[in-house]
């Protein structure tokens, strides 16, 4: 099950909690002690610091605790500073804006599925409620955490002491490297693999799994895909079906930005097409997907995009705007 919500609320940091070097955990709280909305395995939230500055957390505490929400926090010092701003200004009993929760990475326990999760690095916050989710249901699931060490590495003794026999820590520092081809080698049809973490260790999944069922991956991205030049690189037409108005998309200037200017405002956060949050229903016309969100059969449908990033690829685009 996956929920979409962009209400926007201000709640109240009520513990920092370190949680390995560099990862801080905030967790989050109404301000009136009324409990928050329920949320899924591979949630995220939006924590919007300032205005046009947000930033995306997957949900890591308790799926059952409504009383609170968790996130954790990699200070990334060569980053663009809101992870650092997090660490270094936000204190207990402060209030802080967050949108959502958000789920383009749902999760759901299937019977006689069994699920394969790769965690690198902070990329553990999105699969951590996973993990708990197929252990409370019974299933057949091992965790392979790969990180530079123990000491960089949040939930690491927790899920090491909880699953011994179903985690695997793999830590450069101890010299267990994550060998993705090894471990995904054989093709099963009875098998989903979940990874996040760092782009290499994604291409390096999505590689491994070229001969695999597409339905068997399932990855969310941090970090934005690179692409090339535009398959269309001429100026394209966007009509806006709800609008009545047809607005030009010159080359170099987002979906997003051309119907802003025309006074239609879709919603946006990362802008950079891994949050999810400009999705925009298609009705016409074929779209070259420049996101990191949609999967490759959900691309190939052409039924939404992610408007901050992808473009039409021919001269013409009908968007449910
Ligand atoms: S604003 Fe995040 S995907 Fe478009």
């Amino acid at each position: 099950m996956s929920f979409f919500s962009d209400v926007e609320r201000d709640l109240v940091v009520a513990a920092r909690t370190p949680l390995a070097d560099g990862v801080v955990a905030l967790d989050l709280v109404s301000h009136n002690g009324r409990d928050l909305p329920v949320w899924t395995p591979g949630s995220h939230v939006d924590v919007l610091l300032a205005p046009g500055v947000e930033r995306q957390y997957s949900l890591c505490g308790d799926l059952h605790d409504r009383s609170r929400w968790r996130i954790a926090v990699l200070r990334e010092d060569a980053g663009r500073g809101g992870s650092v701003r997090l660490h270094d200004e936000v204190v207990e009993g402060q209030r802080l804006r967050v949108r959502g929760p958000r789920n383009h990475f749902a999760f759901e326990v299937t019977p006689g599925t069994r699920y394969r999760f790769l965690a690198g690095g902070i990329g553990i916050t999105a699969l951590r409620a996973m993990v708990a989710t197929a252990e409370a249901a019974g299933a057949d699931w091992t965790l392979e955490y790969a990180g530079r060490s123990r000491a960089t590495m949040a939930f690491v003794a927790e899920l090491t002491a909880a699953h011994p026999g179903r985690v695997t820590v793999h830590a450069a520092d101890e010299g267990a490297r994550l060998d993705v081809r090894a471990l995904l080698a054989q093709p099963r049809s009875d098998t989903a693999v979940y990874v996040c973490g760092p782009t290499r260790l994604i291409d390096a999944v999505e590689e491994t799994l070229a001969d695999w069922p597409p339905a068997a991956l399932h990855a969310e991205r941090f970090e934005a895909r690179e692409f090339g030049e535009p398959v269309w690189p001429d100026p394209f037409e966007v009509e806006l079906a709800l609008s009545g108005t047809t607005v030009v998309v010159e080359p170099g200037q987002s979906v997003l930005d051309a119907v802003a200017a025309e006074g239609v405002v879709v919603l946006s956060s990362c802008r950079v097409g891994t949050c999810g949050t400009c999705e925009t229903p298609v009705l016409e016309g074929a779209v070259e997907h420049r996101d990191s969100v949609l999967t490759p059969a959900e691309q190939a449908e052409d039924v939404v995009m992610m408007v901050c990033v992808s473009r039409a690829a021919g001269p013409r685009l009908v968007l449910d705007l």
